[in-house]
This record gives C-alpha cells, structure tokens and sequence, in this order.
C-alpha cells in the first residue's frame, strides 16, 4: 500500500504543479527517471539533516564524491526535465492550448524560467511523499481500530455516486480519523529552521543568529500536557464537536502543517486528495493487516514518516455494509 500511495502521490503531484502525468503508478511502463531522481535527491536531503556533523557532506558536496555526487546528478536531471517541460508548455500555451496547472500559471504570470523551475520543484517536493505517508499510517490505523474502518465506510457509502469537492466536505468521521492519525504519525515528524538574527522566544528562551530551532510534531501530537490522558489513544472522536463538526485545533498546538505565516500552502488540497483516496477505497474494499505482520510497524524518519518494510494488506471486496453491521452486531 505504501508504495502504491507514494506513486499515486507523485503523479498526483506533477498532474497539478506540472501538468504532465509521469504514470508513475502504471507497474507496465517503464520506471520514471524522473521520479527516481526526485526519490534520490529527498533520501540524500534527509541525512544531510539529520548528519551529526555537516562538515562531512559539504566537505562530499566540494569533491562531488559519493552521495553527494548522486545528488548533483539528480537535481541537474530535474532540472534539465521540468526546464524542458516549461519550454514545451510555453510553445503550447502561445499557440492557444489551455492549462490549468500551477506550472502554466506562472508562465502566464510572466515569472523567469528558473523562479518558475524552482517554485514548481518545491510543490513536488512538498507533495510527492507527505500525503502518501499519511495514508499509509491511516489504513494501518484504521485496520487495528475497526469500529473507526466501520463508520468511515458507512459515511463514505452514504455519498452515494461522485466523490466531488462537496461530498468530500461532508466527510467528518473521515477527516476526524485524518487528524487523528496525523496527530500520532505526523507525516513532517520535525522541522528546522536557522535564526536570520538574535531572537527572544515568547517564553523567554534566547536565540542566537544562525542557531538551528527545532519544532516536533510527532512529539507535540503524543503531549499529555496537550492532548490529556490519553494522549497515545487513537480516539477520532476527540476531533468531533457535539454537534457533529470537526473541531479545528490551533496550529500551534497542532502543527502537522506548520503555524505561523509560512503554513504549508497545500493544505487544502492535501485533504481532498486524502479524503479522496480513503472515501474510494474503504466504500468498496475491506483492507486487514496481514496475519503475519500484525505487530506495530517501525517508522522510518526520512524527510517524511515512512513505515518500515510497507504496508502489506488483505484486500476483500466489501460486502453490503448492513450485513457488515448485522454481523459485527451479533459478534
Ligand atoms: C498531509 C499532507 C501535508 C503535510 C502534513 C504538509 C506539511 C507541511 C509543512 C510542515 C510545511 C512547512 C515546511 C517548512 O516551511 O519548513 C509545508 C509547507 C508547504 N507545503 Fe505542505 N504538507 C502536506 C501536503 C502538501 C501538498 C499536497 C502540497 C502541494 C499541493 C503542499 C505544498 C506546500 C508548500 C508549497 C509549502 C511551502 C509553504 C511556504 O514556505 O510558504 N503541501 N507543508
């Protein structure tokens, strides 16, 4: 599942920021050079972060060896690929063709070739692996708590024929359960940013120009002082108002997508896209954990959540969701 969500995710991705469809998903074409490079240069970005010391990877970066050789190669191959596509775009969009992607937009927003490049790459990145991660730790989730797969299924099911943008709206135990898992599985498990000049924090703390400052979501969203008791429960219903809404927390208790003026700007989409993937599936499918992979899976901190060996899952066509209910009824 992880790995279908990822190359979901990625032509997603590059269908709205570039307009093109790299059929990533598709097993029967050949693998993208393109996605690959863009899985090189997030792996390779990661451990630059997370390296102990930088001295060894710009030490790397100055001799182009190793890793920092193939990431040289990587972006100059991404580069070189989305520099083409904007030149094929911009002859189509000068003969009259109509484009509706964020890539095309910028041309017409007369923005120079490498801003565009650049701005562009940024939504990849900041798209291909985070929506893919939270979906991954949301069926997971969803297959330990089944009462939760229950509901999500049934307020899926009830929207009966298109998953348009007002159907999607109208899922709240489907969002709930969203939130809910992103709070224990962040998709961003932590984000750094460097001081542009000494700072004083609101509590007092006092930062120096060019000190690394570090928020943790993955630790906020397991916080007792923040979340109560049971703070390492998953219980979607803590998300749910009384009358039925879903309560929307401050992001700076909650800052899976960041707080303050620079919030993740996909934010919007990302829920349609998930709800989207989780609405589609759970209305005709049944997903259970295999037997023998019944244990809780590691998480591996790359640039986003990733789960450990992937997520390997029974998939059953569900049966009418009555005799489902009939049935967990007299169990
Ligand atoms: C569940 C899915 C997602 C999560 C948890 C998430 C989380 C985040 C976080 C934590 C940041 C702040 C990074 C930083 O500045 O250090 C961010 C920024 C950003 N995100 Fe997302 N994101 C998600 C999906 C998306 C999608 C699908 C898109 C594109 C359509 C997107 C586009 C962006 C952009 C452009 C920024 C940079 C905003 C800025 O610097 O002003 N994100 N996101």
């Amino acid at each position: 599942m992880q790995e279908l969500l990822r190359r979901f995710a990625f032509d997603t991705i590059c269908k709205v920021s570039l307009g093109t469809d790299p059929g990533f998903l598709d097993a029967s074409l050949p693998e993208s050079t393109l996605a690959d490079a863009f899985e090189v240069a997030s792996a390779i970005s990661a451990k630059r972060g997370a390296a102990p010391v930088f001295a060894v990877w710009k030490a790397k970066r100055a001799l182009g060896l190793g890793s920092e050789g193939q990431l040289r190669a990587a972006v100059k191959l991404i580069h070189a690929s989305v520099m083409e596509i904007i030149r094929t775009r911009k002859t189509e969009l000068k003969k009259g063709t109509q484009h509706n992607d964020l890539l095309s937009r910028l041309i017409v927003g007369g923005h120079k070739d490498e801003v565009i490049r650049d701005m562009v790459i940024s939504f990849v990145m900041a798209g291909k692996d985070t929506t893919s991660a939270a979906l991954t730790w949301f069926f997971w989730l969803l297959s330990c708590h089944p009462e939760a797969e229950t509901e999500v299924a049934k307020e899926a099911k009830q929207a009966k024929g298109r998953l348009d943008y007002h159907a999607l709206k109208d899922m709240k135990v489907l969002e709930a359960c969203l939130c809910e898992c992103m709070r224990l599985y962040p998709p961003v498990l932590w984000d750094s940013k460097h001081a542009a000049y000494n700072d004083t924090l609101p509590d007092g703390t006092r930062i120096k120009k060019g000190d690394r400052v570090t928020y943790f979501p993955y630790g906020m969203g397991r916080s007792e002082k923040l979340w109560g008791k049971n703070c390492m429960q998953f219980d979607y219903r803590r998300w749910l108002s009384e009358s039925g809404d879903v309560v929307r927390e401050s992001p700076f208790k909650f800052p899976v997508f960041q707080a303050g003026p620079r919030v993740c700007l996909g934010k919007e989409m990302a829920f349609v896209q998930m709800k989207y993937v989780a609405a589609s599936v759970l209305r005709e499918f049944e997903l259970r954990r295999e037997e023998s992979r019944k244990q809780r899976p590691a998480l591996v901190p790359l640039l986003t959540a990733h789960m450990a060996g992937g997520l390997h899952m029974v998939v059953e066509k569900r049966e009418e969701m009555d005799s489902i209910l009939n049935a967990k009824l007299s169990t």
